[in-house]
Parts: structure tokens; sequence; C-alpha cells
């Protein structure tokens, strides 16, 4: 049964203020972010502030379910290209988000705490840590350099059949697991050489970020990938 939470979700109207939904889950702020949603909304709903923002309401509160609802599963079959091109934006903003913000902050983080410890163990987190940041910056490059140009190309009606949103599914990968990897490492074998107070500022970030990156996927696969296939298919 849907607890209270869940149930303002799944009834946002258009007319629904939209500090009222922050309020419900704070947790949909990195959509705002994303987005460049200002925050300072008054009484402004959520169809004044998606006008506003060039978004069509739906989309948003179906995406702002998506962040708000374990298990929730989006309905994109009334969506057509305007929305593409609005996930296309979420999308990229993200990655400058994660790439010019998060990750950097991370990276941050991981170096002050791995000071802390002797070459042994310095060395293995160091390694597992570069291999994952490798990871990242491969898979987000991917994404910039093929999947969103390929998105523009077929918004503007100018595919060439070399490339389809197929092979974005078929090879989309998971960077989220060697991030739960990581957080693992950290709380059940990292000796505690580094003051609590920088590994509980590490873990916090991993997890945040690691949620964070849960509905970015979510997003790619369950919004992006439905919406592109339909307007391969039918134009
Ligand atoms: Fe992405
Ligand atoms: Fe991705």
């Amino acid at each position: 049964m849907a607890n209270n939470k869940d149930m303002g979700f799944l009834t946002i109207k258009h007319s629904s203020k939209m500090a009222d939904i922050l309020d419900k889950d704070v947790f949909i702020l990195p959509l705002l972010y994303h987005f460049g949603i200002d925050l300072g909304f008054g009484e402004a709903s959520v169809e004044d502030v998606c006008l506003k923002y060039g978004i069509k309401p739906e989309l948003f509160i179906t995406m702002c379910r998506v962040y708000a609802l374990k298990g929730y599963v989006p309905d994109c079959s009334a969506f057509d290209k305007d929305d593409l091109g609005t996930v296309s934006r979420y999308i990229h903003q993200s990655h400058v988000y994660y790439l010019n913000e998060a990750l950097p902050e991370l990276d941050r983080q991981f170096a002050e705490v791995l000071g802390c410890y002797e070459e042994v163990h310095r060395k293995v987190l160091s390694k597992f840590y570069s291999d994952y940041r490798t990871e990242v910056d491969k898979h987000f490059e991917y994404e910039e350099k093929t999947v969103l140009p390929y998105i523009g190309k077929l918004l503007a009606g100018d595919t060439d059949g070399a490339y389809s949103i197929a092979d974005f599914e078929d090879n989309h990968s998971d960077i989220e697991e060697n991030l739960y990897d990581l957080r693992n490492i950290i709380v059940k074998y990292l000796p505690g050489d580094a003051p609590y107070r920088m590994r509980y500022g590490l873990l916090t970030d991993i997890i945040r970020f690691g949620n964070e990156l849960d509905k970015h996927t979510f997003i790619e696969n369950r919004i992006l990938v439905p919406i592109a296939l339909k307007i391969e298919k039918n134009g």
C-alpha cells in the first residue's frame, strides 16, 4: 500500500504548489538543479514553473516521481520530440554537474582520506578509485560524444542509420555498482587511520552521488530510450 509521501507524489497536479512538492521530498532537489530551476517559488504552481523553464508539466511530474518513488514505472507513451529534447537537456546538465562539481569534490575528499593511510592501504584504495574514475569518465564521454549528439540528429530528422538508440540500450553500463563496492570497502574494511569526520564526509558524498546516479541512469533507460525508440519508429 502506498504511504503518505508516495500518495502525495502520485497525486501531483499541474496546479500543485512547487514549494509543496519539494516539501514532500527534498531529494527531488537535484532534478531542479540540473534543470536550472531556481528556488524562491513563493506560491508558484508546477505549471507556472515548468512554463518559465520550457518543460512540459507532465514530463516534469513523471521525473519527480522517478526521483521520489521507489519502483515507479513511468508511462512514456504520450511524450514527444519536445520531451526528448528536455530529457536530453537534463542528462547533459547532470553530466556537467558530475564532472565539474560532484566528482572533483569526491576526488578531493578521497585524496584527503588516503593521505592518512600507510602505503599498502593507500595503493589498493587508490587503484580501486582511479579505475572507477576512468570507467565513469568513459561512460559520460560516450554519452556526451555519441548518444546526446545522436539525439540531436534524431530531433532534427537528420539520422543516417549508422547508429540507433538500441546501440545505447545494449551497451549502457552500470556505473553504480563499483561505487557501491567502494562504499562497502569503507564501511567494512577501511581501518580507522583517517579521522571519522573525514570518512563520514566521504561516505555521505559517495552515498549521495550513488543515489543521484541511480535516478539519472533510470531516466536514461526508462524515459530517454523509450521516447527515442518511438521517434525512430514513427518520426
Ligand atoms: Fe548519463
Ligand atoms: Fe548513463
